[in-house]
Parts: structure tokens; C-alpha cells; sequence
């Protein structure tokens, strides 16, 4: 099977990360799913958001100046959705994208998604998406994202083949099993950049979605060959790509489907 390219919080080099303009650009490339992280607000509302803090994707700090360090969990919905969570990536140009003089389109005022509507999104495209669980701060560290985000996915009426979870958290991916055993659950690992993963703690997972840098070509050789589908992230050097998809990797998470998208076809 060819192996699938999953565009990274979306097109994220070409858009501000995790919002729909990145997603419709990722989808526009050619991507074959994208991936993004679901976060959840102070008052229990599904969002996309990877950083703990608001402050690097949004204009939370200009906003909210008395609330440092702008923890997204201590917000309510309708302040994260009064925020501007695109003029940073103009103002940052995180990728060079925007200098390179690759990004026409103006993303000032895109908003932090719900998870709703990435899933509308998807469904409206007929596309796929990987939902990133993320460990949540506090106060919402014991709030059931899990079960909240699988209602929301029925709810929406998205499944198995367009709607694929993935975490960190190798227990709340097993627990998906058991509640919901037509999706399918996918072990991120390689947390901290410095340690070796631990493989042997995921040995019950078919589906491995390793820190590249953590998981080079050869060890992704083995895995596959045991019958492990491995999807390593973030590989944005088409040379690289290449190097897993000839080992056999089943795709790789990136910050370029507009480079590695290419590769495939
Ligand atoms: O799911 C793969 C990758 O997104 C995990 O790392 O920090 O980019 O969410 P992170
Ligand atoms: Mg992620």
C-alpha cells in the first residue's frame, strides 16, 4: 500500500498551525489526512490546540496581559474564540514560508477551531484527520477527552475511515480500544527528545507513530517487517521521506506536504 502523507497541525509550514485555513491548505496539497491536537477550555468545549500556552499561536499576551502564562485550560470558549490566532504566523514567519515569498493568502483574524468544526471541516472535504489527544493542564487535567471527543466524532457522524486517534498516552489509547474498538488508536512515541523509546511499552499497538529523530530507517525497517504500521514525525526533508517510505514506513507526519506530497505521486 502506498504510504500516507499526514500534514502536521496541518499545512503548518504554509498556515498558522491547528486552525481550518491549515487544514484547507493541507487538503488543497494533496495530504492524505492531517493531523491536529485536541485541547479542551476552561468550560469543557473541544479545541485544537498543541502549546500549553496561548502565547506563541495567539495574541492572547496583547489581550489578556494580567493572565500569564495564558494556559488555554484557564480560559473559557469565548475568549479563546475572541482570539487572533493568525497574525502570528505573519509576525513570526516560523517556517520562512511567508519571507520566501510562499504565503499569499492573509490568515490575520483565522480562530482557534473546535474540535467540531475540524471535524465538519473534514466531513464537508471527505477527507481524514488524526486526533492527537493531549495530556490536558490543570484545571482540566482529569477531564474526559477521550469519551468527549468520540460523542463529538459520532455526533458529527464521522467514523472509522475518516477519524483515526493517536496519543501519548498509551492508556487512554487502550481504554479507546475497549469503549470504541471500530476506531483506530495509534502510541505517539518519543516524548522526550533525549530518551530512547521505550518499544517495548507499545509492543500491543499495530499502529507506532515515532519521534523521527528517535526511530531511524533501519529500526522502521524491523518494526514494519514484524507487521507494525509506523508513521514517524515530523520528516520534512524529501530525502529523509524517502529513506522511511523505502523501509517501509506506512507514511510520515510533516510540516511540508507540499514538498513530500510530491514524492508519492
Ligand atoms: O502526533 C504526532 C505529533 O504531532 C506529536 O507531537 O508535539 O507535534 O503534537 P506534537
Ligand atoms: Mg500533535
Amino acid at each position: 500500500m502506498r504510504p500516507v502523507v499526514i500534514a502536521h497541525r496541518g499545512a503548518r509550514s504554509l498556515a498558522p498551525e491547528n486552525t481550518l485555513a491549515a487544514a484547507r491548505k493541507a487538503f488543497e496539497l494533496g495530504a492524505d489526512l492531517w493531523e491536529t491536537d485536541v485541547g479542551v477550555s476552561k468550560d469543557g468545549f473541544l479545541i485544537l490546540m498543541h502549546d500549553d500556552s496561548l502565547a506563541r499561536t495567539t495574541d492572547a499576551p496583547a489581550r489578556y496581559p494580567g493572565a500569564e502564562p495564558w494556559t488555554f485550560t484557564e480560559f473559557e470558549l469565548e475568549k479563546l474564540r475572541a482570539l487572533d490566532a493568525g497574525s502570528w504566523f505573519h509576525e513570526t514567519d516560523p517556517f520562512g514560508e511567508v519571507a520566501a515569498g510562499h504565503v499569499r493568502e492573509d490568515y490575520r483574524g483565522e480562530r482557534i477551531p473546535t474540535v467540531r468544526e475540524a471535524l465538519l471541516l473534514t466531513k464537508e472535504l471527505g477527507w481524514r484527520v488524526n486526533l492527537e489527544l493531549k495530556r490536558q493542564p490543570p484545571p482540566m487535567a482529569g477531564f474526559p477527552i477521550l469519551e468527549r471527543t468520540l460523542e463529538l466524532v459520532r455526533e458529527v457522524g464521522l467514523g472509522p475511515e475518516a477519524v483515526v486517534f493517536s496519543s501519548f498516552d498509551l492508556e487512554l489509547m487502550r481504554r479507546g480500544r475497549r469503549l470504541a474498538p471500530e476506531f483506530r488508536y495509534q502510541a505517539v512515541l518519543g516524548f522526550h527528545r533525549d530518551r530512547p523509546i521505550d518499544w517495548d511499552a507499545a509492543r500491543d499497538f499495530d499502529e507506532l507513530n515515532p519521534r523521527a529523530a528517535l526511530a531511524p530507517p533501519e529500526r522502521v525497517r524491523e518494526l514494519a517487517q514484524a507487521g507494525k504500521r509506523v508513521y514517524p514525525w515530523t520528516v520534512n526533508d524529501p530525502e529523509e521521506a524517502l529513506r522511511y517510505f523505502e523501509a517501509g514506513a506506512a507514511g510520515v507526519f510533516t510540516d511540508y506536504p507540499q514538498r513530500i506530497v510530491p514524492l508519492l505521486r
